[in-house]
């Protein structure tokens, strides 16, 4: 059966790795961004099993596998691609496209959606009733109009201790299915109750209208002042986002990200509908890749203080693995977008998202405030750390715009400054390349890959032709640069692995390691594998260049070869 349009992308985005391999390994030993634990593969003492979470993919440096998600599945649990497939799709609650799901679990995520669904519906209309008296006060004194009040379907927890329970238990759900849903919890004495109360309530609910989940905010100055499902079978914190069921439908072309359920009701309410936020935890992978199916440009509107600044510093770098181009807004005068609103007008927020600094700018300016630019010194320092950010930009246009801003506020000609932001491509080119002859020097039984039914034909042209892959996977739109096709790899192994990235590419679908890895079944390894070799974008276009140079002039070297071994042979003939 083949698998719709995004079904495996959303399967991946639910499913993040270090979650799945925690299932089976104890992961632990970070080193940069990857976790380590002992290989469930081959038996070892010290752990060689990496998980990057970034990249959603795992390889052993001692026994050479590796793969997204969907390999890892079927290699453990030793199953076919489809029966991985559903294996995660269960996992995550995902309904496989043509159901086969056992009956009892469909049931049982059917029921405890119908049953947030009436909790709901309870919450909201409780705010009619006296026992909703203190919610409608806050919503008011909160000013949020009833409008929207309406549109995010909030509502009101009762301060009592069996509301809910009382309610639904007369709608014929049982105590079960309750606590299962993460609305109840168990008493000493065997009853249930209501785990929300005297709480604001904000329905989560996902990019296809289920209510999944809540958060409940506390009317008064209780703790703690959010409290948030549980996870369930039908609700994950970390693959959700707060009002994407309603931002998704936004004209604006871009999203919002703010750090509170109230920001974002306050910047819907001022004409600014597409504005989401995470469920109280800070930005995962996982929500930044649910993102990236929507839009390709993120704002991130953070609260001010110390803690928002440095979580929006870890937003940045998370977004920019997902090819998402993010812009940090600033705000003064206020700690949140809800206040600034408030305080300011829309008008004001409007233009304050108009000059939200782009990530780069971003990195410039916190540069620039480690440095006294008054000094000659700190003028130097400033500019040869400027000169490392201007360098890693892929777009020339774009350097150029801000090499002269950095020229501007150190003083210098702006010619000066390109100068030295050449020198350091050149530079980064130079390390590149070093790194990639390294790999030429390799005897050549290193150099060939261990599975031996894919061992290269053509070595050379072979160790070029995993260059190019691994370009075009971390820079996918360079493909249509160049005149490569299918015939022009020696190896049918990145001739298979090339057309997947063309084909993904030509139909806007995404090209990451994880989906090209999962889409490679049970030949993901050696894929894996040499995209673990480490690699700097901004050299992306050289690299090709000189990768597809190499394959050309080792194929045609070898076609010499074999022109001259022919020419020879027939003049042997001949005498
Ligand atoms: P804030 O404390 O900034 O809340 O937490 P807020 O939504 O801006 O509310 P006001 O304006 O102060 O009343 C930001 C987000 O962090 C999560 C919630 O999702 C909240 O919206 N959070 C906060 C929790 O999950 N638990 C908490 O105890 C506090
Ligand atoms: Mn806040």
């Amino acid at each position: 059966m083949p698998l719709p349009d995004g079904f495996l992308d959303e399967l991946t985005a639910r499913n993040d790795i270090v979650d799945v391999v925690s299932d089976y390994v104890q992961l632990n030993k970070r080193s940069g961004s990857n976790l380590f634990g002992l290989c469930p593969f081959h038996s070892e003492k010290t752990p060689s099993f990496s998980v990057s979470q970034d990249k959603q993919i795992y390889h052993c440096f001692g026994c050479g596998k590796g793969g997204g998600v969907v390999n890892f599945i079927m290699e453990i649990e030793n199953l076919g691609f489809m029966d991985a497939v559903q294996f995660l799709a269960r996992r995550a609650g995902m309904e496989m496209p043509e159901d086969d799901t056992p009956k009892e679990l469909r049931n049982r995520r059917a029921r405890m959606l119908e049953l947030n669904r009436d909790a709901a519906r309870f919450f909201y209309e409780t705010l009619k009733t006296p026992k909703g008296r203190e919610a409608v006060d806050y919503i008011k004194r909160r000013g949020i109009s009833p409008e929207m009040a309406k549109r995010f379907g909030l509502g009101c927890a009762p301060n009592e201790w069996n509301a809910l329970t009382d309610a639904m238990t007369k709608k014929g759900y049982t105590q079960y299915e309750l606590v299962d849903a993460g609305l109840c919890k168990r008493g000493r004495t065997g009853g249930v109750y209501d785990v929300f109360r005297n709480r604001l309530m904000f329905p989560v609910i996902d990019v296809r209208g289920s209510v999944i989940g809540f958060s409940g905010r506390i009317l008064d100055d209780g703790e703690p002042k959010y409290l948030n499902s549980p996870d369930t079978p039908v609700f994950s914190k970390s693959h959700n986002l707060f009002a994407l069921n309603l931002a998704k439908k936004s004209k604006m072309g871009m999203l919002i990200l703010a750090e509170g359920n109230i920001d974002v009701v306050s910047l819907h309410q001022a004409g600014f509908d597409c504005a989401v936020a995470s469920l109280g935890t800070s930005l995962t992978p996982e929500q930044a890749r649910l993102m990236s199916r929507y839009t390709e440009r993120v704002v991130i509107a953070y609260d001010n203080d110390g803690a928002g600044q440095k979580a929006a510093q870890r937003a940045i770098g998370i977004f920019e693995n997902t090819g998402i181009q993010c812009r940090v807004l600033r705000m003064s005068g206020a700690k949140d977008p809800d206040e600034y609103i408030k305080k300011m007008g829309a008008e004001a927020f409007s233009l304050l998202l108009e000059r939200s600094e782009n990530h780069i700018e971003y990195r410039l300016l916190a540069v620039k405030a480690k440095y006294d630019l008054l000094t000659d010194d700190g003028r130097i320092g400033y500019l040869r750390e400027a000169t490392e950010v201007l360098a890693s930009i892929g777009n020339s246009i774009e350097r150029d715009v801000y090499s002269e801003k950095v020229a501007d506020i150190a003083s210098v000609s702006k010619e000066a400054v390109l100068n030295e932001v050449k020198r350091a491509i050149s530079r980064r080119y130079k390390e590149q390349k070093k790194r990639e002859e390294k790999k030429n020097l390799r005897p050549e039984q290193t150099v060939q890959p261990a599975d031996k039914s894919k061992r290269y034909a053509n070595p050379t042209s072979g160790v070029a032709e995993e260059g190019v892959i691994r370009v075009l996977v971390r820079d996918p739109e360079l493909i249509k640069t160049v005149a490569l096709t299918e015939e022009s790899f020696t190896s049918p192994y990145w001739a298979k692995v090339f057309a997947l990235i063309k084909r993904r590419n030509g139909d806007n679908e995404s090209v990451t390691e994880s989906a090209i890895a999962n889409l490679l079944e049970d030949d993901a390894d050696l894929f894996t594998k040499i995209m673990r070799e480490p690699f700097d974008i901004s050299a992306a276009p050289k690299v090709l260049q000189d990768c597809i140079n190499k394959m050309e002039r080792a194929q045609i070297k070898v076609s010499e070869d074999v022109d001259l071994l022919k020419y020879l042979e027939n003049k042997r003939k001949n005498l």
